[in-house]
């Protein structure tokens, strides 16, 4: 695996190669990661990664400086899971002034769930995410592939709207969510749960399970549902930033429960915020 610490580098090597297929993450790799990276090696002639924690999606009081930083174990799975090329700029290289040109993705979609809680989050992803585009897809020559996990459902729809404003040539694949045994999806910031709080937060998923399995049997009264998975949740100890059923063409609450809906949840066990999302 060839590792490029700078925008030059990284370039100078891709020269040799036509179809990118890139999956960018902020490290502390885990299964999801690594299968997004199997997923994108047959749709190029080229994998890349990048790791980069982007402080631009951070808020001041979230985790930016405690992010799990975890270098020699992230580079030896990236090597045994087929990545040929790893980008991983230092913050001097992708910043190397302050970022004064940003994506600002606009209401509705990047204002809501997540974006209300995490105000800025998106603008941080979109402008990253389109500064890495710019380093890893400079010197293709026909098909760019993009591939981004749909655990992350709402980063997902962001990037994909961004792509198709801006006219980027660029397939955006999602990738399934990985799950452990027990069924939580799998999260770097999984590993801040204590043991106690790991056997519980499978919860937030069975919560969205116990929506899904609602409507099936014919709920309609969706502010109802959701209030009552947010007090199911709260009286095992979670603060739950949001359970909601939205429609999947924008998020916003839908008008009839036979549209596409997706279920989608956030919330915090102990210090730690987990997300998760159902498609029904
Ligand atoms: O999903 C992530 O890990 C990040 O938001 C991303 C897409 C790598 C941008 O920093």
């Amino acid at each position: 695996m060839f590792i490029a610490h700078t925008i030059a580098e990284l370039r100078a090597h891709l020269a040799a190669f036509e179809h990118p297929a890139f999956v960018p993450t902020m490290g502390n790799l885990h299964e999801g990661h690594l299968a997004l990276v199997r997923q994108a090696k047959p749709l190029g002639d080229v994998t890349v990664a990048s790791i980069f924690v982007n402080r631009l999606q951070f808020l001041p009081h979230e985790d930016f400086d405690s992010y799990p930083r975890t270098w020699d174990s992230d580079c030896a799975q990236l090597q045994a899971a087929g990545c040929d090329v790893l980008f991983a700029p230092n913050e001097r290289e992708l910043y190397p002034e302050p970022q004064t040109f940003k994506v600002l993705p606009t209401p509705a979609l990047a204002d809501l769930l997540e974006g209300q809680f995490r105000p800025g989050f998106f603008g941080g992803v979109a402008t990253v995410v389109l500064k890495m585009f710019g380093c890893v897809f400079s010197e293709a020559k026909g098909r760019r592939t993009a591939v981004f996990g749909q655990k992350d459902y709402q980063q997902l729809m962001v990037i994909r709207r961004m792509v198709q404003q801006f006219a980027l040539p660029i397939d955006v694949v999602a990738g399934p969510t990985r799950r452990a045994d027990d069924g939580l999806a799998l999260s770097s910031r999984n590993g801040y749960l204590s043991p106690a709080e790991r056997a519980e937060a499978v919860q937030l998923s069975k919560a969205l399970q116990a929506m899904a399995a609602s409507l099936r049997a014919g709920a309609t009264d969706i502010p109802a549902l959701e209030a009552h998975a947010m007090e199911a949740l709260r009286t095992r100890g979670w603060a739950p930033d949001y359970l909601v059923a939205r429609r999947r063409s924008d998020l916003l609450p839908p008008e009839a429960v036979d549209e596409p809906l997706v279920l989608l949840g956030a919330a915090r066990l102990g210090s730690t915020r987990l997300i998760d999302n159902l498609e029904v």
